[in-house]
């Protein structure tokens, strides 16, 4: 199993891009780790976890909360789990994200390590080490940035991972193609959805390129003073429709994309929304949504990149080409009820 490592600023994360969760037992000692998972991911896997102590929690955004925070963390004491305890998150966003947080703060912080098993997992979630919880609607707005020490890739898992999730998976990809890679963006336009859910090879390069797309990005800008902000592109108002409308991440991420690409148009005569809206449909993901425009409104206000009256809003000057943009709330507001 090859091992790539990522430096970060204070820390480091080794990448095993075509692992096996067989694999673990080379990279932690199963007697001091514990294994978070959820119940979907376990009743499908059940033989993969035999050997670690197992917490499993249920699945879906409406548990990445503090509640289940605490049920974790009263498990692991009643595991007497110490601070050479090793975490390793099993699963997907909620599951990585949550696993992440109470090895931050669990005894003021113990290792943990990822093996992402969905598509949104193995290209972003799992990747940059931000990891929190959800407020009611309000998504991620308690947490704590601190690398994982591993993340292992087990594609087996994606056998068995439904189309919706694939899909989800799809939104944060054209979400890079769209900043950073027009190439990307092309093959995008020249595949489809079924042909990267047949083909083994395809969706391992894919994979591959897009983990080391927002790894070259954290990796220059890990607090996320600057480059590290275009990867919020579609996420300002897509995270204020996520929790509101109970959306996919890929979903609200995707109505985000579509009104980044009108303010873009607005502001930076951005031209392409049209190719963005085609290949978003492709993949299967919605274009327009019918929501209340002052209630998304009030929620973005509450943006993590705001900044007193401005909003660091990620806009595309083309595609493959991103900016950030500080526009005034209001001007926000003005577009946004405009569409
Ligand atoms: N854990 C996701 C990120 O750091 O962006």
């Amino acid at each position: 199993m090859e091992k790539q490592t990522y430096k970060f600023s204070n820390s480091s994360t080794d990448f095993y891009f075509d692992g096996s969760i067989n694999d673990l037992k080379d990279i932690v000692d199963s007697k001091y780790t514990i294994i978070i998972t959820d119940e979907n991911i376990y009743k499908a896997h059940t033989a993969k976890f035999k050997g670690y102590k197992t917490i499993t929690i249920p699945a879906g955004e409406k548990n990445k909360v503090q509640k289940t925070v605490d049920t974790i963390i009263t498990k692991m004491i009643g595991f007497e789990a110490d601070r050479r305890s090793f975490i390793v998150g099993v699963g997907g966003g909620v599951v990585t994200d949550i696993a992440g947080y109470v090895a931050s703060i669990y005894m003021r912080g113990i290792r943990f390590g990822f093996v992402p098993t969905s598509l949104l997992g193995l290209v972003d979630a799992s990747i940059g080490g931000k990891n929190g919880i959800d407020v009611g609607v309000y998504k991620n707005i308690v947490g704590f940035t601190k690398q994982p020490s591993f993340i292992l890739h087990d594609l087996s898992f994606l056998d068995t991972l439904p189309k919706v999730e694939w899909i989800n998976g799809f939104a944060e990809i054209i979400k890079h193609a769209c900043i950073q890679d027009a190439d990307l963006f092309k093959d995008l336009q020249k595949n489809d959805l079924e042909f990267y859910m047949k083909n083994k090879e395809a969706i391992s390069a894919l994979i591959q390129l897009n983990a080391q797309i927002k790894l070259n990005v954290v990796q220059h800008d890990e607090f996320e003073k600057a480059e590290r902000r275009l990867l919020n592109f579609c996420h300002t108002l897509g995270h204020a429709l996520e929790n509101q409308y109970k959306l996919m991440h890929g979903q609200a991420v995707s109505i985000g994309m579509v009104y980044a690409g009108y303010i873009s148009e607005k502001l930076l005569r951005f031209k392409q929304v049209p190719q963005i809206k085609e290949v978003l449909e492709k993949y299967g993901l919605p274009i327009a949504l019918e929501f209340d425009k002052q209630k998304a409104y009030d929620v973005l206000k509450m943006d993590k990149k705001r900044d007193r009256n401005e909003i660091n809003y990620i806009l595309l000057n083309k595609i493959g080409k991103a900016s950030i943009e500080s526009i005034t709330l209001s001007q926000v507001e003005k577009i946004i009820g405009a569409f």
